[in-house]
């Protein structure tokens, strides 16, 4: 396994097509995940030659705290379908390696887990807003007392975007067992063994198994930036919004004070044909980048589109689809095989730049076509 896309070609050899699609597929035609993809590709570095890069170091800032690497590992729905070691094994990982895992509401693994399976990690939770309000208050206190120090909220699924390979495969949402899916899965009897064998799928946010209802009777898509002032009271810590996709967006969310935004299209699960994350962040951070945290996500599959990234602005960066191919491609030491390379890929590319540590990168190293 030397790439991201080496534990991907595994993991889809040994996960059911069901969960290895709801992973790796995205909205309608999923132009707006390649678009993502391709706007990595297309940057041209810049780098300066002759300098001392006898040690790099790739430690950064992101709201108040040091990550030994400038990527958090973002929040991903019912990780303990893509494998039965799921959250704990991916918050294991991201704690050894020394960066924040964010744990989704869609989460297979309790709040609480997270503390149990990494003592010393550096969690967060990412929080839909529910049409139960008082459930999300009940989520938000226990993710303060599960010691998470930073809550997102994901802005960007008033809908669910139309995953046209889960329609094919009989994947609903929440997924259940379809037939399809099930005769799909004999061919992997590790995969329909582990699942068979450990606990059942839970939500982060319940005690309960999954239930059966949609996306749309679970989000509450009434929610608009006022909401932002009762949250900010009901949670102490830093207070993020992820799926920022305009500058006049940005620009409201850093009215409303947040510590921080995600410029994100959901990895291209959302809405198709979405704004670029990668083509945006410029002008994100030239207007809000002062005032708050600008993150970054979708796309990324190679160390050096998050050092591309962070030239071009952002204070952080997420990846989602490429540790659960790790996840899939082998459980837990798939994802720390996914850390290790993206972390050789960071210092590499920084080495080749002529830069030592991640303050240094700037819009010099990278020239984007319009
Ligand atoms: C998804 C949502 C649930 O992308 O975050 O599947």
């Amino acid at each position: 396994m030397h790439t991201i896309e080496d534990l991907r070609r595994l993991a889809k050899r040994r996960t059911p097509s069901g969960p290895f699609d709801y992973t790796d597929g995205g909205a309608d035609d999923e132009v707006g995940l390649s678009r993502a993809r391709e706007a990595f590709r297309q940057i041209e570095f810049q780098p300066g030659i002759l300098r001392n890069v006898s040690a790099t170091d790739t430690a950064t800032e992101v709201l108040g705290k040091t990550s030994a690497l400038p990527f958090g590992l973002a929040p991903t729905g019912f990780t303990r379908m893509m494998h039965s070691a799921g959250e704990r094994a991916v918050a294991r990982a991201a704690a050894d390696a020394g960066v924040p895992y964010t744990l989704s509401t869609m989460g297979t693994t309790a709040i609480e887990g997270l503390r149990e399976a990494a003592p010393d990690g550096r969690h967060w939770f990412q929080l839909y807003l529910l049409r139960d309000r008082d459930r999300s208050l009940e989520l938000i206190e226990r993710a303060a007392k599960a010691g998470c120090d930073t809550l997102f909220l994901t802005v960007d699924v008033p809908a669910l975007g139309n995953r046209v390979r889960d329609l094919r495969n009989g994947m609903t949402f929440p997924p259940q067992l379809t037939l399809k899916t099930f005769l799909d899965a004999s061919y992997r009897s590790e995969w329909w063994f582990n699942f068979l064998t450990t606990e059942p799928l839970r939500f982060a946010y319940g005690n309960g198994r999954i239930e059966s209802s949609s996306a749309s009777e679970l989000y509450d898509n009434t929610v608009t930036f006022d909401d932002l002032a009762w949250m900010r009271e009901a949670w102490a810590g830093k207070l993020v919004i992820k799926g920022i996709q305009t500058v006049t967006d940005a620009r409201k969310a850093a009215d409303h004070g947040v510590d921080g935004i995600v410029v994100s299209n959901h990895g291209g699960r959302q809405l198709d044909r979405a704004p670029v994350p990668l083509r945006l962040l410029p002008d994100v951070v030239a207007a809000v980048g002062s005032r708050t945290s600008v993150m970054l996500d979708t796309g990324i599959m190679n160390g050096a589109d998050i050092v591309a990234g962070i030239a071009l602005g952002a204070d952080f960066t997420f990846i989602g689809r490429a540790y659960l191919y790790g996840l899939m491609a082998g459980g837990e030491a798939g994802v720390r095989k996914c850390l290790e390379i993206l972390t050789a890929e960071i210092r590499r590319t920084m080495a080749l730049l002529g830069v030592s540590s991640i303050t240094e990168l700037n819009p010099d190293h990278v020239r984007m076509p319009r």
